[in-house]
């Protein structure tokens, strides 16, 4: 009886992952499933079992997001050159300028879906199924990149990938999160122990699916990302019965039937809009790559001002709350600054590997997709240090826009840093692959200072009634910050190159600096209660 009614209560509190810890038998949840027409299982004891001292479900996580980023980044590893060599070589025979830009809106997609994913689980289906869907989706992506089917093949998959990634990215971060209490003492280091992961994923994936794309065969290299994926699968779904919260199986605010018209009207006018669109370019001749990427990227700097300037004037937003959400706007313009810079490492770095460095260590030569495993390389390293400096500095941490300020500082430095190269060797010989790894040593510390900090920034600083969609507000940042870069990295050549790195260099130190002498109007903004 007693479990019976603490039961109840959790269920009427939405709290059904605490089933496990209070409801031991089947007969009760039975009865319970009977009143409150739900299906729940008994989650078996196993679900008490923990993963480094954490719930145990971190580590399905762990792993399911470990494989999806497996197959990301070893595909993204390989996809700017898949693209720009001539066919003669494997490749598709886009121009650099081409395969640099629509890597870059590619990147701005995959994080600008997730406003969709977020939406999916949040209204419709429950983290869980749509992390499974998001998840088939990218394998199915990979597989079409596997075929020899060209340039169809390449957008077929972009669609599928991006679509299938906004579904699965945010929803998994989000799980993380509920693995916890709120005001659990383990949240923060489970987050560390999940970034770990990622960047496991993205470590591995660019030696192994570089090496075999870039040496023998991209469309293998392709199948190898789709593997990677399909294990992540195969253990999600396994795992995920076993040790993820019930809760996730439930759409946290579920369509209303009345709502569903509204939604359909909508979906029915963003199609409209986008055939319009199309039809307007087809007549004016002005269907062609460059123009889709300069829409999709208008696109995705005007869907997070929209958020903006609902959430600004919003009715169910209180005073307080509008003015965490101006303290917020400085850093969200600061984080996009940066990811302008980290996400060039893919693109711009990744042509600079390819023409303009040495691809040998002590005589054995490499293919240049391995720089991509430097990225997650300094994070794993740094990891530990940050999380030792945080708990040294306790409260005597600085605020997160000056920690903000110090990323775009380091950011700026690793841009700097790759003018000397040109400036000292001149822009046509071969340098040393050590030019390329300080500057990845560099910019991951402005990771280390903005990623992680970010993202609890945005949870803390959203307003209620926009919470669960702070993941993906925390997304766009990246989004936006691709969808620029897909604008300027066409500008990136031998010629230019100098100017390139110290102009994006130069002004990103700029920026941070303005950062640096609001951060204590920030702060009070911030604190406001
Ligand atoms: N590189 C990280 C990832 O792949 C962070 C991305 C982000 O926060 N925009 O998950
Ligand atoms: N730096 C990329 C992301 O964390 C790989 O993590």
């Amino acid at each position: 009886m007693l479990h019976f009614v603490t039961f109840s209560i959790f269920l009427i509190q939405k709290k059904e992952s605490k089933i496990d810890q209070f409801l031991t038998d089947d007969y009760t949840l039975n009865i319970i499933n009977f009143i409150y027409g739900r299906n729940l299982k008994l989650t078996p004891i196993k679900s008490q079992k923990t993963f480094l001292g954490h719930p145990r479900g971190l580590a399905t996580l762990f792993f399911t997001e470990m494989w999806e980023r497996f197959s990301y980044y070893g595909m993204r590893a390989i996809l700017l050159f898949y693209m720009f060599y001539s066919v003669t070589e494997g490749g598709l025979g886009f121009s650099k300028a081409t395969a640099a830009s629509i890597m870059s809106i590619y990147g701005a997609l995959v994080y600008l879906t997730s406003v969709f994913g977020g939406f999916m689980s949040d209204r419709l289906w429950g983290s869980r199924k749509t992390v499974l869907i998001g998840g088939i989706l990218i394998m199915l992506g990979h597989i079409v990149l596997a075929t020899p089917y060209g340039k169809a093949a390449l957008f077929i998959s972009i669609i599928l990938i991006t679509f299938g990634t906004g579904m699965l990215k945010p929803n998994v971060s989000e799980m993380v999160g509920s693995l916890y209490d709120k005001d659990d003492y383990r949240r923060e280091a489970g987050f560390n122990i999940f970034v770990f992961g990622i960047n496991v994923g993205a470590f591995i994936a660019p030696i192994i699916v570089g090496y075999i794309g870039q040496t023998y065969n991209f469309h293998i290299g392709f199948s190898l990302a789709a593997i990677g994926m399909i294990f992540g699968l195969v253990q999600y779904s396994m795992d995920g019965k076993l040790y993820l919260s019930p809760d996730s199986m439930f759409p946290n605010d579920p369509l209303e039937p009345e709502e569903v018209r509204g939604l359909i009207k909508k979906g029915i006018a963003w199609i409209i809009g986008i055939v319009l669109i199309c039809v307007i370019m087809i007549e004016f001749n002005l269907f062609n790559i460059d123009n889709v990427i300069l829409v999709l990227s208008v696109l995705s700097i005007v869907i997070p001002i929209y958020y903006f300037a609902v959430m600004l004037t919003s009715q169910k937003v209180t005073v307080s709350e509008r003015k965490r959400v101006v303290a917020y706007l400085p850093l969200f313009l600061a984080a996009i600054v940066f990811w302008i810079i980290e996400e060039q490492g893919s693109v711009i770095l990744a042509i600079f590997a390819e023409e303009q460095t040495k691809l040998t260590v002590f005589g054995h030569s490499f293919p240049a997709s391995w720089f991509q495993s430097m990225n997650p390389l300094f994070i794993m390293l740094y990891v530990p240090c940050f999380a030792w400096l945080w708990s040294k500095l306790k409260n005597h941490q600085p605020s997160s826009a000056i920690k903000f300020s110090l990323g775009l500082f380091f950011a700026g430095i690793s841009f700097l840093w790759m003018m000397f190269p040109g400036v000292l060797y001149g822009t046509h010989t071969k340098v040393s692959p050590l030019w390329l790894v300080m500057s990845w040593a560099l910019v991951i510390i402005g990771e280390m200072l903005i990623s992680p900090i970010g993202l609890s920034t945005t949870t803390k600083l959203a307003p209620q009634t926009f919470r669960s969609q702070m993941m993906s507000m925390w997304f766009l940042t990246d989004a936006v910050a691709q969808a620029i870069n897909s604008q300027i990295v066409k500008f990136y050549n031998q010629t230019t190159e100098i100017h390139y790195f110290g102009i994006i260099g130069g002004v990103t130190i700029i920026l941070g600096l303005i950062l640096l002498m609001i951060a204590p109007k920030i702060k009070r903004l911030a604190m406001s209660a």
